[in-house]
């Protein structure tokens, strides 16, 4: 059996942010609604991960937890594929299934069951694979006869409904998964949670990227803190929830 196994040397990733160069609210909109353009744009490169050096391993349970901006998201999107790292090397072995963007795969204009069918074929179904799992998506989403309407028409409650139960009715050595079900009513989370503890027992290796760290702690066994685009901390969930609580990368 193929270990799964994800390993960064050095990795670096560096964001390019362009930039009106207005400094004030009023004046960026003026701009925007006159179409006038703005005096001149500057090039900011944000580092979103700063030399990175750490190796997951064959059943390992990762959460990643950190302040909002501190790289977790683009840590898994780069652990995904979706980036490349800006420098640095990383090897990822074992298939990988991101539950990340929700519906970044929706085409808006197509109806939920085209959807299904868009999106099973980017994950390399054929027509016969996705025609055995549609109808126990649609159930699954409870979406009833939305599920002939095209996605724009849905509440972004529903998109993720419909977006959750495609990403997780295939079942990957790799399970990634940045907070996802935000916009699910609580119906909805109770029903994913269970489908996802499926999901979870099954897959080699989970890395979880959450606020939630009751969730955190019921589910990781090691778990890191993301700070200014760097792991400043490893260790049990009780240990990096208490540096994080205390904010222990202040100190
Ligand atoms: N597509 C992008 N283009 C430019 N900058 C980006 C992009 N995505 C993220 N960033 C920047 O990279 C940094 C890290 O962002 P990231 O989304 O990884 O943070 P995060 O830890 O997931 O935060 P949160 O808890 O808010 O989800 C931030 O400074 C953010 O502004
Ligand atoms: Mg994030």
């Amino acid at each position: 059996m193929k270990e799964a196994f994800i390993k960064f040397e050095n990795v670096n990733l560096t964001y390019d942010l362009y930039l009106d160069k207005t400094n004030n609210l009023k004046e960026y909109v003026i701009n925007k609604l006159t179409n006038r353009r703005p005096v001149s744009k500057v090039m900011e490169k944000v580092a979103a991960l700063k030399n990175i050096n750490i190796e997951f391993r064959h059943g390992d349970r990762i959460g990643i937890i950190g302040r909002n901006g501190a790289g977790k998201s683009t840590m898994l999107k780069v652990i995904s594929g979706i980036y490349k790292p800006s420098s640095g090397k990383l090897t990822v072995s074992g298939n990988i299934q991101p539950l990340i963007e929700i519906g970044a795969g929706f085409d808006p204009e197509f109806t939920g069951r085209e959807n299904i069918y868009l999106n099973g074929y980017m994950l390399g179904f054929t027509k016969e694979q996705i025609r055995l799992k549609e109808n126990e998506i649609i159930e699954f989403t409870e979406l009833g006869e939305f599920i002939d309407v095209p996605v724009k028409y849905y509440s972004s409650g529903m998109a993720v409904r419909l977006a959750f139960t495609i990403a997780t009715s295939i079942e990957p050595e790799i399970l990634a998964f940045d907070e996802m079900l935000a916009a699910g009513d609580i119906e909805f989370i109770q029903k994913a949670k269970l489908r996802m503890d499926s999901l979870i027992t099954k897959a080699k290796m989970l890395i979880i990227v959450s606020h939630d760290l009751g969730m955190i702690k019921s589910l990781c066994t090691k778990v890191l803190v993301f700070h200014q685009g760097q792991i400043c901390f490893i260790g049990t969930p009780d240990e990096a929830i208490e540096f994080y609580v205390n904010r222990g990368y202040d100190k």
